[in-house]
């Protein structure tokens, strides 16, 4: 078969290496992709948000199912353009997408479901907003309701903080939504868990723990995502069962009520304390860079697994995951969150050798005449897996200071928590 995977980060270089396995594949395009896809797959370079042009590529290269990994496209409606074209493509449409597009759709449908998560108000004016803060006090979280590229929350700890950063979401700083979601802080720890849902069913896809923050000990600004691991300790037989029951379910079934039955990777970003779950929200994809660590547990061809879900037919199928620990480090640009140095060279990167327990998959990289440079912020995501946490970590830390980049920083403490525990 032929696939195309959308996308060019961690998570789309993680998804194309484990497609690359399939005894099924016969042509991979990663559309545009990175350095690192562009080893394993035929990388073309076109704007992901114009859709006539990913249709036209589609077309000519003969593509057989559609694999879309970034929100942007989702949210904007690629999988309806395409599908009324008759293309075959994984992921949620247009309608179900608000599900991550909109925090305010996100926090009434807990309202209606009763699925747990903080008490919050969604306001269009500044009066309303700020007599909210007033009332509830900090810490508080302060949300854009629209896509805001990871940068739309902010938890607040002064009343200042809240009603400066509310006043901005207000005035249009976000242009995807002038609407501010305001809520309660969640204490607790945190947990990404995922699901893979076609119309009939909906399968566990994993569960990871991610580190948000850009500096070790969790400091510092959110990022993307600076490491994760799995399987987290944290995810219990029991917990694993709330979380479907009070959460997942609720929220499968009333998108199905609703007419837009969620087709595609569900990702609920939860927060857990003392044992109860809360959602924290909704993404409509794999998470980056959970899909990296779950690619390399991930013991079922990954083609067959969205083969089925395109076609309805995942029924009972018994996905298959590897008991090892694989953990990933993000290297990441000097400068990141803010802003960061481009076009920077990474030297002996592909010397360092790869097997089935190390890889390392790229994210903002770029090759030009057979060298390697940097253009985004998370730059490389250095993966490993082993019997042990602390072991798989060991051996990331180690390729890590094989590559040749002084431009570059990592946290050397991902896994802090279920490592020092030991
Ligand atoms: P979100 O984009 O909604 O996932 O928020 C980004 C990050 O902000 C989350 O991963 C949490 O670390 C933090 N966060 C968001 N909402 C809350 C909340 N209500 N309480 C505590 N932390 C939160
Ligand atoms: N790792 C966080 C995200 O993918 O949104």
């Amino acid at each position: 078969m032929n696939l195309a995977v959308i996308g060019s980060g961690g998570r789309e270089h993680a998804i194309c290496y484990k497609l690359k396995q399939s005894p099924k594949i016969k042509k991979l395009i990663c559309i545009p992709g990175n350095a690192g896809t562009e080893k394993i797959a035929e990388n073309i370079k076109e704007d992901i948000s114009d859709f006539d042009a990913l249709y036209k590529i589609i077309k000519k290269q003969n593509v057989d199912i559609v694999i879309i990994g970034p929100e942007l496209p989702l949210v904007k409606g690629l999988v309806d353009y395409l599908s009324e074209k008759k293309v075959r493509v994984f992921g949620p449409d247009k309608f179900a997408s608000q599900l991550e597009g909109s925090k305010a759709f996100m926090k009434n449908l807990c309202k209606k479901n009763n699925i747990p998560t903080a008490n919050y108000g969604v306001f269009n004016n500044f009066d309303d907003a700020s007599n909210f803060i007033k009332k509830h006090g900090v810490p508080i979280v302060v949300k854009a309701d629209g896509l805001a590229a990871g940068k739309g929350v902010s938890v607040c700890k002064s009343i200042e903080e809240a009603l400066k950063n509310t006043k901005e979401i207000l005035n249009g700083k976000f242009k995807s939504s002038n609407q501010v979601v305001i809520e309660e802080f969640l204490e607790g720890e945190e947990l990404s868990y995922f699901v893979i849902v076609d119309k009939n069913s909906c399968l566990f896809f994993g569960s990871a723990q991610d580190h948000k923050r850009v500096g070790e000990g969790d400091t510092g600004p959110n990022t993307g995502g600076m490491g994760a691991y799995s399987p987290p300790p944290l995810l219990t037989a029991q917990l694993e069962n709330k979380i479907n029951k009070k959460i997942i379910k609720p929220t499968l079934k009333f998108m199905k009520d609703l007419g837009h039955p969620y087709k595609g990777f569900l990702y609920a970003g939860l927060m857990i304390k003392n044992g109860e779950p809360y959602l924290i929200e909704y993404n409509i994809r794999m998470g980056d860079p959970e899909c990296q660590v779950l690619m390399m547990r991930l013991n079922t061809d990954l083609l067959e697994i969205i083969d089925l879900a395109t076609k309805d037919k995942l029924g009972n199928l018994k996905i298959k995951w590897s008991n090892k620990n694989s953990i990933t480090i993000v290297l990441c640009a000097k400068g990141y969150p803010s802003n960061y140095i481009k076009n920077s060279e990474i030297k002996n990167l592909f010397n360092i050798s790869s097997d089935e327990n190390n890889q390392i998959f790229h994210a903002g990289t770029y090759l030009k005449n057979n060298k390697t440079y940097s253009i985004g912020g998370r730059v490389l995501n250095v993966t490993s897996s082993s019997e042990s946490l602390v072991k798989a970590r060991n051996n990331s830390l180690k390729n890590i200071t094989k590559i040749n980049w002084a431009d570059g920083f990592f946290r050397k403490d991902i896994g802090w928590r279920v490592i020092n525990d030991k």
